[in-house]
């Protein structure tokens, strides 16, 4: 079975998070791993399982103003490092836009970084994209997940291997019901 996995990431967290997922999924299926602006419409067409995840910004999907405010952040903070060209690369709101829903046969599944604390006082990155991906047709393997980080944008301990083992119970999951998600 095919699975995409496809991310954005300003200071490298969710490409972390997406790499131990993929990862987790590799030993059985068929995985590649994208960053969303390198992937097209196209490219979803005959995927079993797409996977998509995203910063949590201004309590939503990263845009073009927050991304470059989280550009501004990394000079201020002397230990956070930019993923390259982050501040000009469009990202899953975008890549969310251009998706019909033709394109989309098989499951889908959304996680967030984004920082401790309640959901609702934080937002969720990973809610747009599951209902924006929902929207289109297909249904979602698991419930959406977050994957935290400190005050200063860091993953906590212990939340990429939290990201491998949700990679392996999206595996379970899609060997459990197979590549139909109608
Ligand atoms: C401009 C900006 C806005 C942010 N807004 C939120 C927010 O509303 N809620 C939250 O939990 N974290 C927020 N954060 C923290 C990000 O979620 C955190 O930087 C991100 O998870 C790090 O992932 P990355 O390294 O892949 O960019 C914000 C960060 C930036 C730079």
């Amino acid at each position: 079975m095919k699975v995409l996995v496809v991310y954005e990431s300003m200071f490298g967290n969710t490409r972390r998070v997406a790499e131990a997922v993929a990862r987790a999924m590799a030993t059985t299926f068929e995985v590649r791993l994208e960053h969303a602006d390198a992937v097209a419409p196209e490219d979803v067409a005959g995927v079993d399982l797409l996977v998509m995840g995203a910063p949590t910004h201004a309590w939503g999907l990263p845009r073009a103003g927050t991304r470059r405010a989280a550009s501004s952040k990394v000079v201020t903070s002397g230990d956070l490092v930019l993923e390259s060209g982050a501040d000009t690369k469009s990202g899953v709101r975008e890549l969310l836009a251009s998706l019909h829903g033709g394109e989309l046969r098989g499951w889908v599944a959304a996680f967030d970084t984004r920082r401790r604390g309640p959901g609702w006082l934080t937002g969720r990155a990973s809610t747009s994209i599951g209902s924006a991906l929902t929207r289109l047709g297909p249904r979602e393997l698991v419930a959406p997940e977050s994957f935290l980080v400190d005050q200063r944008d860091h993953l906590i301990a212990g939340e990429v291997e939290r990201a491998e083992a949700w990679g392996a119970m999206l595996r379970h999951e899609l060997e459990h019901h197979g590549a139909t998600a109608a």
